[in-house]
């Protein structure tokens, strides 16, 4: 019987034949998981990031076989039953433009709020600092994980 991986995906058992060069960020994209995406594919500019463990990750440098046994997360996972706070508080500070970005960073954004629920302008941007937006859509981003961060906070 062939090896595998097995590993939590946005909460469901997931297994995939072990493949010592599959990146996780293919895996996840076969499997549906879309909202994944590739950009630079060298580890520079966050649009794949997902959560693993909890962690911001970039999927296109982690193989699939490093998240045995893991949870991964996905942008999926934020449009649960009850959508995520930062998906409102992205709209309602017009944060995207072309969007390309937009998933690692909200993913970047949920790991950080996670672990911090009263980030600093400074703690944001540094959280942020792997995900490139080439529309330049920095500064309402910021705004839009302050608003998401508050609104956490009040629930
Ligand atoms: S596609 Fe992974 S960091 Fe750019
Ligand atoms: S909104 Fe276009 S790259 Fe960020």
């Amino acid at each position: 019987m062939p090896e595998s991986v097995e590993f939590q995906l946005n909460g469901q058992p997931c297994h995939w034949p072990l493949d010592d060069q599959m990146l996780l960020l293919d895996a996840l994209r076969q499997e549906g998981c879309q909202g994944t995406r590739f950009g630079c594919g060298l580890g520079q500019c966050g649009a794949c990031t997902v959560q693993v463990n909890g962690q911001a990750v970039q999927s296109c440098d982690t193989r699939l076989w490093q998240v045995r046994h893991a949870s991964v997360v996905t942008v999926e996972a934020l449009h649960g039953d009850v959508p995520h706070p930062l998906l409102q508080a992205f709209e309602q500070e017009q944060a995207g433009q072309c969007g390309y970005c937009l998933t690692g960073i909200l993913m970047s954004a949920k790991a950080l709020l996670e672990h911090n629920p009263n980030p600093t302008d400074t703690e944001i941007r540094k959280a942020l600092d792997g995900n490139l937006c080439r529309c330049g859509s920095h500064l309402r981003i910021l705004r839009a994980v302050k608003r998401a961060a508050a609104q956490l906070r009040a629930a």
